[in-house]
């Protein structure tokens, strides 16, 4: 979700009206996912490098994730949609955390979405977490360290149930990843898009998802039919 700040700035706005704008697209890109058939939505909203920004900065969006948690709870619930927060959360204020604990809870068997918020998330933070894991696994329960399978890592990541995604969108004109999702995003399609988050809609989500259709997926095979665009979920 990319270009808040430069969203805010072009209107001769703070960056935080950025953020707040930011946040209300996020709320209708999730009601849609469901007429696009999207079952699992991922969203970069905070990075470890994003604590260097001002304080101001920081301040604003740690009350916004709280305000739109507490907002939004209810109306996730009854439609069926599960939150998760992957990333390093015990460094959010405490509030916060109690915050995602009762949204975790409370939503927990729900299965019309999945919708998880990186927050705090970093793609390298998570595979070290993973390598952590994997060795205290080991000391604890004696089972053999090596081999190693990619499943034992997946086990370890911070959300293993969530499937590596097939389309990562990026806003706001940067063409790079910036530490995301490093691992499930080895045959990920990627759409990149100049427009910056606050201006990007349901439709937008709805041609990005035509344009992945239109892709030949193969997965580091040859061209069959059954990889042919159009044959893509
Ligand atoms: C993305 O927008 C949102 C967060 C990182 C929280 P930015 O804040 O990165 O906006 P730009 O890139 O400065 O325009
Ligand atoms: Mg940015």
């Amino acid at each position: 979700m990319d270009g808040n700040g430069r969203w805010a700035s072009d209107r001769g706005k703070p960056r935080v009206f950025g953020h707040q704008q930011g946040a209300k697209t996020l709320t209708h890109i999730i009601r849609s996912c469901p007429k696009y058939g999207i079952t699992h939505l991922t969203v970069y909203a905070f990075s470890p490098e994003n604590w260097q920004r001002g304080a101001l900065e920081v301040n604003a969006l740690m009350r916004l994730f709280q305000i739109y948690l507490r907002a939004y709870m209810g109306e996730l619930d009854r439609e069926n949609v599960q939150i998760r927060i992957i990333g390093e959360r015990s460094k959010l204020p405490t509030v916060l955390q109690r915050m995602i604990e009762k949204i975790e809870t409370k939503t927990k068997n729900h299965t019309r979405l999945v919708v998880q918020v990186a927050l705090n998330y970093g793609g390298r933070d998570e595979l070290l977490h993973a390598a952590e894991t994997l060795i205290a696994r080991h000391q604890n329960t004696k089972t053999p360290a090596l081999p190693l399978t990619q499943e034992d890592l997946v086990s370890a990541l911070w959300n293993p149930s969530c499937p590596d995604p097939d389309l990562l969108i990026r806003t706001g004109g940067e063409m790079r990843l910036s530490n995301f999702m490093l691992w499930q995003l080895a045959y990920t399609e990627f759409v990149f898009l100049p427009q910056y988050w606050p201006d990007f809609t349901a439709d937008d989500l709805g041609q990005a998802i035509a344009q992945f259709k239109g892709r030949q997926r193969r997965f580091g095979r040859i061209p069959t039919e059954q990889n042919a665009p159009e044959s893509n979920p």
